[in-house]
């Protein structure tokens, strides 16, 4: 199964419910909420009092991309909030297997992220808890940017250790994904595939909803 998950980072936050329905109409499987702090990125986006109004909006699972410094403070606040998944970056936090812990002990998915210069083998020994793992294929911070083509080579190398460790955790890439380069970031191995302006600055988001899912279901075998 390949996923579409809209990040509405670049969604038009004076018209989000109608926005939302239009991802959904578009085959939207999952909403990516980009939270960002202003610390472990350059950018402050939003956070839980956002999450929670989404939450009320729609039935797609929320998956929560926390690019903020020390997440643990925060977990219990985005799981009140309505995440199904909480994803925390491997850069920002310490003790990674006790917060991956955290997040499982309160019903919520885990997931942990990469940023473009982390290599996959950093990942190694959490590999086996998580539910997810983000591959970032842009600088976190902010939508819009160009996809590092440097990611392929990373996603290629985190589906074969899963291969090889015989792991069933989600692959997702965040950054600079569009109708250009999904199909190829498919084949190597990515199963959600998070894209905001590439859909949110669209004339028609639902189309170019449903084109970006019409290309990866056609390269699902
Ligand atoms: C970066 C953000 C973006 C966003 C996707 O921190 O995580 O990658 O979700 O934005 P686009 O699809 O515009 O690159
Ligand atoms: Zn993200």
């Amino acid at each position: 199964m390949k996923y579409i998950a809209p990040s509405i980072l670049t969604a038009d936050f004076a018209n989000l419910l109608p926005q939302i329905r239009s991802v959904e109409i578009g085959g939207a499987d999952w909403l990516h909420c980009d939270i960002m702090d202003g610390h472990f990125v350059p950018n402050i986006s939003f956070g839980p009092p956002i999450v929670k109004s989404v939450k009320k909006s729609t039935e797609l699972p929320l998956d929560c991309h926390l690019m903020i410094e020390n997440p643990d403070f925060f977990i219990e606040d985005f799981v009140k909030s309505g995440a199904n998944i909480i994803t925390v970056h491997q850069e920002a936090v310490i003790h990674l297997n006790r917060t991956v812990h955290l997040i499982k002990e309160m019903g919520v998915k885990a997931g942990v992220s990469i940023n473009p210069s982390t290599p996959v083998t950093f990942l190694r020994e959490i590999l086996e808890y998580v539910d997810m793992v983000l591959i970032m294929s842009v600088n976190p911070g902010f939508g819009g940017q160009r996809f590092l083509d440097s990611s392929i080579r990373k996603i290629n190398e985190l589906a074969d250790l899963r291969d090889k460790l015989n792991l069933q955790f989600l692959i997702e890439v965040d950054g600079g994904i569009g109708k250009e380069n999904i199909k190829k970031i498919s084949e190597a191995g990515c199963d959600v595939f998070v894209v905001g302006s590439a859909i949110f600055n669209k004339e028609n988001i639902s189309a170019a909803t449903a084109e970006l899912k019409n290309i990866i279901n056609s390269t699902y075998v």
